[in-house]
């Protein structure tokens, strides 16, 4: 049995408030434990989106009462909220802006609308990006004119991760993340994986949507080529209903809490990663980039050799499917310890609802 530190994932929408028909705290939380990972910092494009302190108190308080592994909440940048925003950052994950075509009503076009946002959120917190392509370039041009930390989600092309790694060398204060749905897939019709082989035929239409959308083999290649450029793996866990996916106006997004760990695993079996590659984007450099504090009594432990089928008949998500449906991965997760206690062993939830804690409250113990 192989014994890791709980993951964190830097990069989920749990949809509560207001779309809990596709996820709640409850479901999202058990998703997350039973892929190992004790700690979600969630976005907030939910319904309404969590922009000022009564919409944050809204998650805040679905999450105390729900939550069953450990949580910090974004805030959105709006066009009129940089004041607010800034203020409440001690309470919140950080900033997220969303500066491209999404879920929800969080879009910041006019560049003149990111100006106060990076004059005013604390620097020692990063402000989290979803900017791609060219929109990237301009986000890490802010970066370094406004001399403060940006993160960037979900990069998905050659052309980003490349001038994340110059911007790097210039000493600019850019880090990254990487979702396994852009390790793993690539455009539909999906080619082969290079790991999991015809594993990745079968994605199409509506269930292939997100955003940023599935690259090419090309772009694929580029994010493995330059692993050590990439600091954070980050699911982007986007559940919607298989109806929904399957409507005529399919929304963008793929569940994937519960597929992280397996698939890593998996190409660490195949040599493409290391455990320690996993650890290191995983746990430390999450923890480093978004300050967030150890868990103490923490770890999981995972069956490496267990090879199995991913299913969603057996995932917690509730929107009952996966991208990865049928893949054959090597690697599952048997136990979870969180703070001291088994939150999840052998297929079964153990942690109570509301046992999870927002890692921006300073316990008094
Ligand atoms: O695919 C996506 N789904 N991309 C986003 O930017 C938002 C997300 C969602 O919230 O569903
Ligand atoms: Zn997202």
């Amino acid at each position: 049995m192989l014994k890791l530190p709980g993951l964190i994932d830097p990069h989920i929408h749990v949809r509560e408030p207001g779309q809990t028909h596709k996820e709640d705290w409850d479901s999202a939380t058990q998703a997350a434990l039973a892929g190992g990972v004790t700690m979600i910092l969630a976005m907030p494009n939910t319904k309404p989106p969590i922009f000022d302190n009564s919409t944050l108190d809204l998650a805040l308080s679905a999450a105390k009462g729900k939550a069953r592994c450990d949580y910090a909440q974004f805030l959105g940048a709006g066009p009129d909220n940089a004041d607010i925003a800034a203020s409440l950052a001690p309470k919140a994950a950080g900033l997220k802006m969303y500066l491209d075509s999404t879920f929800g009503e969080l879009r910041l076009d006019d560049m003149t609308l990111w100006t106060p946002h990076f004059e005013k959120f604390p620097k020692d917190f990063p402000i989290v990006l979803h900017s791609e392509s060219r929109t990237m370039a301009a986000g890490i041009l802010f970066a370094a004119i406004y001399d403060r930390p940006v993160h960037i989600a979900h990069v998905s092309l050659k052309e980003e991760i490349l001038l994340i790694k110059a911007a790097k060398e210039k000493g600019i204060k850019v880090t990254c993340e990487v979702c396994p749905h852009h390790l793993f897939l690539t455009l539909p019709p999906p080619l082969p994986s290079p790991i999991f082989g015809e594993n990745g035929g079968g994605l199409g239409g509506g269930r292939a949507e997100v955003r940023p959308h599935l690259a090419t083999k090309e772009d694929v290649e580029a994010l493995w080529q330059n692993m050590d450029v990439i600091d954070c793996f980050a699911t982007d866990h986007a559940p919607h209903t298989l109806a929904e996916k399957d409507s005529e106006n399919p929304p963008p997004g793929f569940p994937g809490l519960e597929t992280l760990l397996p698939l890593l695993l998996t190409a660490v079996d195949d040599g493409r990663l290391t455990l320690d590659d996993i650890i290191q984007k995983s746990v430390i450099n999450p923890r480093k980039i978004f300050h967030l504090p150890e868990q103490p009594e923490t770890w999981i432990e995972v069956d490496e050799s267990a090879e199995y089928e991913i299913k969603a008949e057996n995932q917690f998500t509730r929107c009952g499917w996966t991208p990865f449906e049928g893949w054959k991965v090597k690697g599952k997760v048997r136990k979870v310890v969180l703070r001291g206690k088994t939150a999840f062993e052998d297929g079964k939830i153990l942690a109570e609802q509301g046992y999870g804690r927002d890692v921006r409250v300073q316990e008094m113990e």
